[in-house]
């Protein structure tokens, strides 16, 4: 689509990009901001922790995607059954056709078309140990499913899959998986989409001004100009996503929201189980042609479509069990196995009503006190007297950044800089979400800031922007047109189409009643608080009603119980969220991480990814209370050697972690969920 004509330009690439191992083109695919940030995280962290090393077998390493792949979803035409086609280098992508209004009577309705792409299963769908597909959804809201089957797809498969390699004689209980992503509505390569900008161009001036004007709470006209901003953005973006694109059409942004969503979920694996049948057919006609005819016709037997009552297996993180938990609502005699990771109470998220999710953020900056004192000199941000007076330096830190920006000259390859006080606060905020691979970092850019340096949170900001030029062909066809228009580049402002129109009650908040709510998470805590009143504040002025709404409780009696997993100290889902919420569905089990951070997979844990691989094999919960040790402390351990031999011992459990390290080490950008 439009966003490869811009990542493909070669010469814009190489100024860009300048690092050359990055050239070598295999990632260039997964080179939005996010993967830069991570890249850069990684090149930061790498020196902190040195390479990584593994003892035992090198567990197989997957191809990233292909630069030279031609596939574009331009060429897909959309279908009402699943047609695959390759992609990416080893995956399958289909576009399905599917009504913009699930509860519409007649059939003039929008169509629209989910971009699903699918990681296939080690065995073959016909042989007898193919355990089904599992669809998952990275969180946001706003998050593409695509991106995260293409960047993480085969770490999850590693985790849900028998941990041996299928032989071809092998009759037996494991079983291999599909990994299926998709990307929601208003989301990536879902279309119909949408923008809040005329161009890409345009957007990009937008979001560099926004980062200058600073977060709320960076200085004394921080409020205004964030609720103005506020205010200008979502008025024109809520107008633009509820205009028809002809008259009579149904409007896009009235069917964004979460329930229409769960209900895409139900009619993929209702047609996958098509597929299923449809593959299963033709295997068993070539078995009996070369063969005989088996009279049981076994295969025909084992993938028949089971129509109208197909069950999902769902892994969902963060947003994503808000996704999960809506889908069990509506559909609860249509569970299989769902995993919950990082567990948003959908009834606050839905209603409003509930505890604010944030009151254990500041308890994980404590632990990036108390580990940074614990290794010492080797935290770049140590300071004698204990974990308070790392935190009292921290601090001021801060206020030093607040009342006075830092200066910071141009470098070989990047032009003058101002390091500011929100730059450190994402800096933290990083931290709190993902302490594995972010305190190290924070530890690095606040000490580098103390030093009075400033560089490498310059060089940090500098390598996270994506600069865009206008294509000849936006130029051409002028703005707003389809041209200019870049689906991948509107994360922040899908999910703001999808929150908005879940949380409908966000969308009223004036002045005042907006100025208390930042006022009461600023109390709530230091760390995340500013940053968490902009969700609310993405949904000022937003004016789209959903057609679909949900209702609360969210709850269900489900088909199959499900698995909730959660850190014992979450930033934005707190485990309070994740009691909640199993409490919500009978018979689910509740299985905790010892460790901080925003889901499990922001720290590696054998004990805990056995646990979800045996409920995807077997169906088996884990015992009420099970409490699992993450691998790998923040600061503390080195990746490269398995910590915790206990509960590290089989060259599988070396494989299971080096997934879990890779996807811990993975910055997963800017959505609050
Ligand atoms: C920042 O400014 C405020 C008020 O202007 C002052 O009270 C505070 O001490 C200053 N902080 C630092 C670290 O300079
Ligand atoms: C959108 O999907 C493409 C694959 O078509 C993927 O490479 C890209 O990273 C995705 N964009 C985002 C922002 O996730
Ligand atoms: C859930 O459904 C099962 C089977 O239909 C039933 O036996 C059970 O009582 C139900 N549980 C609740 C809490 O409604």
């Amino acid at each position: 689509m439009e966003n490869h004509k811009y990542s493909r330009v070669p010469s814009r690439q190489k100024n860009y990009h300048g690092d050359s191992t990055w050239q070598d083109g295999r990632s260039r695919r997964n080179m939005a901001s996010p993967a830069i940030f991570a890249l850069t995280a990684l090149v930061l962290l790498s020196w902190w922790f040195g390479p990584p090393r593994f003892p035992t077998q090198e567990a197989h390493s997957h191809p990233a995607v292909d630069l030279a792949d031609p596939f574009s979803w331009d060429q897909v035409t959309p279908s009402p059954s699943l047609e695959y086609h390759e992609c990416f280098d080893g995956f399958l992508c289909a576009r399905l056709d599917v009504p913009m209004d699930w509860h519409r009577q007649d059939d003039h309705g929008t169509r629209m078309a989910i971009a699903i792409t699918r990681l296939p299963a080690k065995v073959s769908v016909t042989d007898p140990r193919y355990g089904g597909a599992i669809l998952i959804n990275p969180g946001g809201p706003g998050g593409s499913g695509v991106a995260q089957a293409l960047i993480s797809g085969h770490n999850l498969q590693t985790i849900v899959d028998a941990a041996a390699v299928p032989t071809d004689t092998a009759e037996s209980e494991h079983r291999y998986f599909d990994i299926i992503g998709f990307d929601p509505r208003g989301v990536n390569n879902t279309t119909p989409g949408f923008s809040c900008f005329p161009s890409l161009f345009s957007q990009k001036n937008w979001e560099l001004q926004a980062e200058a004007d600073g977060m709320l709470g960076s200085s004394a006209d921080s409020f205004m100009r964030n609720w103005q901003r506020a205010i200008a953005l979502n008025t024109g973006c809520s107008q633009t996503i509820s205009t028809p694109s002809q008259p009579g059409a149904d409007v896009l942004g009235e069917h964004t929201n979460t329930p229409p969503v769960a209900r895409d979920m139900l009619e993929i694996i209702e047609r996958h189980g098509e597929w299923r049948e449809n593959q299963g057919r033709e295997a068993q006609r070539l078995r009996d042609k070369s063969k005989g005819y088996d009279p049981e016709q076994r295969i025909i037997a084992r993938t028949k479509w089971q129509r109208d009552t197909e069950k999902l297996m769902y892994w969902g993180r963060s947003y994503g069990t808000v996704l999960g938990a809506t889908f069990a609502a509506l559909f609860p005699d249509r569970v299989e196995r769902m995993v919950l990771d990082g567990v948003v109470d959908s009834d606050k998220y839905y209603s409003g009503v509930g505890p604010d999710p944030i009151g254990d953020a500041d308890a994980i900056f404590d632990k990036f006190a108390l580990y940074c004192d614990q290794v010492g000199e080797e935290c770049p941000f140590y300071a004698a007297g204990g974990p308070a007076a790392i935190k009292k330096s921290y601090r001021e830190l801060e206020n030093a950044l607040l009342n006075s920006s830092m200066s910071v000259l141009p470098s070989g390859t990047r032009g003058p800089e101002v390091a500011t006080w929100t730059d450190l606060k994402s800096v933290l905020r990083i931290g709190v979400y993902q302490p594995l691979a972010g305190f190290p970092f924070l530890a690095d850019i606040a000490s580098d800031l103390l030093d009075g340096s400033g560089e490498k949170l310059a060089d940090y900001k500098h390598a996270r922007r994506s600069p865009s030029c206008p294509s000849d062909e936006c130029l051409a066809a002028g703005p707003w047109s389809s041209a200019c228009q870049v689906s991948g580049q509107n994360e922040l402002y899908a999910s703001s189409a999808i929150l908005c129109s879940d949380a409908e009650y966000m969308q009223s908040a004036d002045m005042q009643s907006f100025m208390q709510h930042w006022r009461s998470l600023q109390e709530l805590s230091s760390s995340v608080g500013d940053y968490w009143s902009h969700v609310r504040l993405n949904c000022a002025a937003w004016s789209v009603k959903p057609k679909w709404k949900m209702s609360v409780p969210v709850t269900g009696n489900t088909s199959y119980p499900l698995l909730f997993v959660n850190n014992i100290l979450d930033p934005v889902t707190p485990l309070q969220s994740a009691k909640h919420m199993h409490g919500a569905f009978p018979g689910s089990a509740l299985l905790q991480q010892d460790s901080e951070g925003h889901c499990t997979l922001a720290a590696p844990s054998v004990c805990v990814s056995t646990s979800i691989r045996r409920y995807f094999q077997t169906g088996e919960q884990p015992a009420a209370g099970t409490v699992c040790d993450a691998d790998l402390k923040p600061l503390l351990g080195n990746p490269g050697k398995i910590e915790k031999d206990h509960s590290i011992r089989s060259v599988d459990d070396v494989a299971l972690y080096k997934a879990l390290l890779e996807e811990a080490q993975r910055f997963r950008g800017h959505f609050p969920l």
